[in-house]
């Protein structure tokens, strides 16, 4: 019986140790991309650029947005340009949650198709505007980034009303393979 309760102890506590074995170091991302995201909502007339619409208006409970969902598919660049060539776009889309203040909910999907990268990386998590930056979850990803995970920490770059922001989005994955 002791013997029995030696072996279970034993096969427990070495796969303790074979998930700290994964080499997670928190200090140091396997892969780590600064991206820049922009959005324009749709307006009623910018049909040519806006990027993003309403899919639900916002409720007349508080006065920050408090439940008004917007779809977007953004473009993604290297740089802070809205007309520099993206690198990849971001679908999905992003609620106002909060009745006292701006902050937003956002589930995304960043689609890289280029001679660099091709796959998807899975992005949830609470926008807190308030916050100088955010961190969100990479939940996961394929291709290039198959079973990715880590930390999209979020800056707002610019905000231009309703009419336009952008998001600097540094993406650092502690799962790579
Ligand atoms: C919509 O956006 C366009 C481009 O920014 C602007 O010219 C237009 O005045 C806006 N329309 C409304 C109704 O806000
Ligand atoms: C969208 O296009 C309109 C018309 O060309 C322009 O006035 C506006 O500045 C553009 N919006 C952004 C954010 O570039
Ligand atoms: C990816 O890019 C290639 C080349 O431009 C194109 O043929 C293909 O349809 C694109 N795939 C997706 C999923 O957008």
């Amino acid at each position: 019986m002791k013997k029995y309760i030696y072996i279970v102890f034993f096969v427990v506590a070495s796969s303790f140790n074979s998930s700290h074995a994964r080499k997670i170091k928190p200090d140091k991302p396997c892969k780590h991309l600064t991206v820049y995201y922009h959005d324009i909502l749709f307006n009623g007339t910018n049909k040519a650029n806006a990027t993003s619409a309403a899919a639900a208006n916002p409720t007349q409970l508080g006065n920050t947005n408090f439940g008004m969902v917007v779809v977007f598919d953004d473009p993604i660049t290297k740089d802070q340009h809205l007309l520099s060539t993206p690198i990849a776009r971001a679908q999905g889309f992003y609620f106002y949650d909060m009745k006292t203040s701006y902050n937003a909910w956002f589930a995304y999907t960043l689609i890289f198709n280029s001679t660099e990268h091709k796959g998807t990386i899975n992005i949830m998590g609470a926008d807190m505007m308030g916050e100088t930056t955010r961190d969100l979850s990479v939940v996961g990803g394929t291709g290039d980034f198959f079973m990715a995970r880590g930390i999209a920490t979020f800056r707002t770059d610019t905000f231009e009303g309703t009419a336009y922001f952008r998001l600097q989005m540094d993406i650092k994955l502690y799962e790579c393979y």
